[in-house]
């Protein structure tokens, strides 16, 4: 790994991937690849361990001719692909988007990976990997007695968003099978942590709550998640980029499973004790329970023997020192926090996700 293309790299976790990258190995270099959608931030960035080793390329995965650019002129031989529209509501407004971002420029990505790695270059499989980055939700929904999901459960995705995840996932295979393109694949449960986007269920609560706005639960709250803190999943995605096996997938998570409710009630003890002087005490009191999502997956647990066992991988954060170490964050960076709030493409989304949800 000497120099890494990072696709969405402006975005949450990819941004915190940039962090964890430059900080953990003091040779690579990074290339950030980001078209800047509104998930993403430049200004999570601002402060990296050693800029010299950094430089940012605005652009589309879709566009295959500077896909291709990049990756000849920064001879890059390790692609770390975030890059995605990344929110479940959003894919029920408008699927077209993430059919696109998430499948095509996939599909762009191995193909450019495929034509300057392997037809043009002649590089070995020792020499190059693509690491595709994906999620819990392909594998669909648990029933409460059912096992977690194990890198062998059957694909059984049930929104657009987790759809399209899915097919990413199949043509990175497919491209590993037919074409021996290096890949590792990780399947991620929920990520939280600093630069969220605030429209994902922890950092919406917890700015809500903050400001005494409702704390919108959909349905009933019984929904289970399995939180990973954000740091956690980079290290995962490091130890597979350094010790994975070419052609394998790895399932990573936290162990960590409240139900939604439950989540939403100890961020509220949590801003309890941070905030006492807060009028909005106790927060728990803006609980607003309204229309559930549509299609809603009831249950995700991760089965993450395998990475544990052949990599020592272990995250470090329990979800109470996690959540606490994210309430922190936010409530020291208001400047981060204001800049977001201010676009207008995020109230906007705020009145299409919740104008016509009301209360239950
Ligand atoms: P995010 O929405 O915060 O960031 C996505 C980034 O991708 C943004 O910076 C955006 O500008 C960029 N992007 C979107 N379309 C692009 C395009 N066409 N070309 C170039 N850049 C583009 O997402 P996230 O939460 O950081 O998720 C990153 C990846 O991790 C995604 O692939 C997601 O499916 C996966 N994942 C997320 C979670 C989670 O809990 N957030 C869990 C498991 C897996
Ligand atoms: O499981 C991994 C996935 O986690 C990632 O692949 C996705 O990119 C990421 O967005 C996330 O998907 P979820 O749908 O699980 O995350 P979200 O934060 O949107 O919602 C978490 C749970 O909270 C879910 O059950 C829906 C519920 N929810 C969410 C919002 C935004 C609410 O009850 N109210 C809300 O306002």
């Amino acid at each position: 790994m000497k120099s890494a293309l990072i696709t969405g790299g402006a975005g949450f976790i990819g941004s915190n991937f940039i962090h964890y990258a430059l900080n953990h190995d003091p040779h690579i270099k990074v290339v950030n690849f980001d078209v800047l959608t509104y998930a993403a931030c430049l200004k999570n960035l601002e402060d990296l361990p050693d800029p010299s080793r950094y430089t940012f390329i605005e652009g589309d995965i879709c566009d295959a001719d500077k896909v291709d650019a990049v990756l000849r002129e920064h001879e890059i031989d390790t692609i770390v692909h975030f890059a995605a529209e990344s929110h479940v509501d959003r894919s029920i407004f408008g699927p077209g988007t993430f059919v696109r971002t998430n499948i095509t420029g996939t599909f762009t990505l191995l193909e450019s990976a495929r034509q300057v790695w392997l037809e043009d270059a002649g590089r070995s499989v020792e020499e190059v990997r693509f690491h595709h980055i994906s999620t819990d939700e392909v594998y669909g929904s648990l029933k409460p007695d059912d096992p977690p999901f194990h890198e062998t459960t059957p694909y059984a995705p049930n929104s657009p968003y987790a759809a399209s995840k899915a097919a990413s996932d199949h043509l990175v295979r497919a491209y590993s099978k037919t074409y021996d393109l290096p890949i590792t694949l990780t399947n991620c449960s929920n990520n939280y942590g600093p630069y969220q986007f605030p429209e994902k269920l922890i950092p919406l609560i917890l700015l809500n709550a903050i400001e005494g706005k409702p704390l919108p639960i959909y349905g009933d709250g019984a929904q289970i998640r399995d939180w990973l803190y954000v740091d956690d999943h980079c290290s995962a995605i490091f130890d597979v980029l350094v010790q994975g096996q070419v052609g394998e997938t790895y399932n990573i998570g936290g162990d960590n499973q409240p139900t939604n409710l439950e989540l939403v009630r100890w961020i509220c003890t949590i801003l309890d004790d941070e905030l006492p002087d807060s009028q909005h005490r106790p927060h728990e009191s803006l609980i607003t329970f309204v229309a559930d999502r549509p299609g809603h997956d009831r249950k995700y647990a991760m089965d993450t023997r395998k990475i544990k066992t052949e990599m020592g991988w272990q995250p470090r954060e329990t979800l109470a020192t996690g959540l606490r170490k994210t309430i922190a964050w936010y409530l020291s960076n208001p400047d981060w926090v204001g800049e977001i709030k201010t676009r207008p493409t995020f109230s906007e989304w705020l009145v299409q996700n919740y104008a016509a949800r009301g209360d239950n």
